[in-house]
């Protein structure tokens, strides 16, 4: 039995990003987000959701680029805490003890310590509502060379990425199941 919980928000669970920006005073900093996701194949985009008021918010709209970094789960107390607190007063960074690396392509910064990190330049822009939503056509994917398995492949183990539950609750990734279009076929008649 399942059960009409209203108008929620139930795509479980979302990735866990942290975006990169320089501010006008080119300090780098960092936002966490949950509402962020792919958007488009060709050509490669993501897009990010923000609130207008986020410190984030203003420097992605002044330079119309910023940088997409997933974490891994042992850096979950540094994702947690870029959500928490404003660039506004903290250059996060620093307090957390992150690498802030200069993009090659464009203007915003990649964090090091990170096993990914996309830089981005803002194609669209949406307002849906609470949150503008800023689509990023992706120029350069960087990726930490030991998760590179070949063929176009990577080592989820390696990622190791978090996962969020709208809500409030991170989670880890799960056990390998299958590859991609191939379970399905056993549903498709002879
Ligand atoms: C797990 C998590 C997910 C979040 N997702 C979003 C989001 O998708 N959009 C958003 O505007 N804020 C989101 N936030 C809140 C911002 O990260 C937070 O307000 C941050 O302090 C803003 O930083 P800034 O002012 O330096 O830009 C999230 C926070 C956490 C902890």
């Amino acid at each position: 039995m399942k059960k009409n919980i209203g108008a929620r928000l139930g795509l479980y669970p979302t990735p866990v990003v942290l975006v990169g920006t320089y501010d006008g005073t080119g300090k780098p900093n960092l936002i966490t987000l949950a509402w962020a996701g792919v958007c488009c194949s060709e050509p490669p985009a993501v897009q990010v959701s923000l609130r207008k008021d986020r410190y984030s918010h203003a420097a992605i709209t002044e330079r119309r680029v910023f940088t997409v970094n997933v974490p891994s789960k042992k850096y979950l107390t540094e994702a947690d805490y870029a959500g928490i607190v404003s660039g506004r007063n903290v250059n996060k960074f620093e307090s957390a003890g992150l690498t802030p690396l200069k993009g090659e392509v464009v203007d915003a910064p990649l964090v090091a310590e990170f096993p990914v990190s996309m830089e981005c330049k803002v194609t669209h822009v949406l307002e849906v509502g609470s949150h503008d939503l800023f689509v990023g056509q992706i120029v350069a994917c960087w990726i930490e060379e030991e998760a590179l398995r070949g063929g176009g492949k990577v080592d989820a183990g390696k990622i190791d990425p978090l996962a969020y539950m709208p809500g409030g609750e991170y989670f880890g990734l799960g056990e390998f199941l299958s590859a991609g279009y191939t379970v399905g076929r056993n549903l498709i008649k002879k």
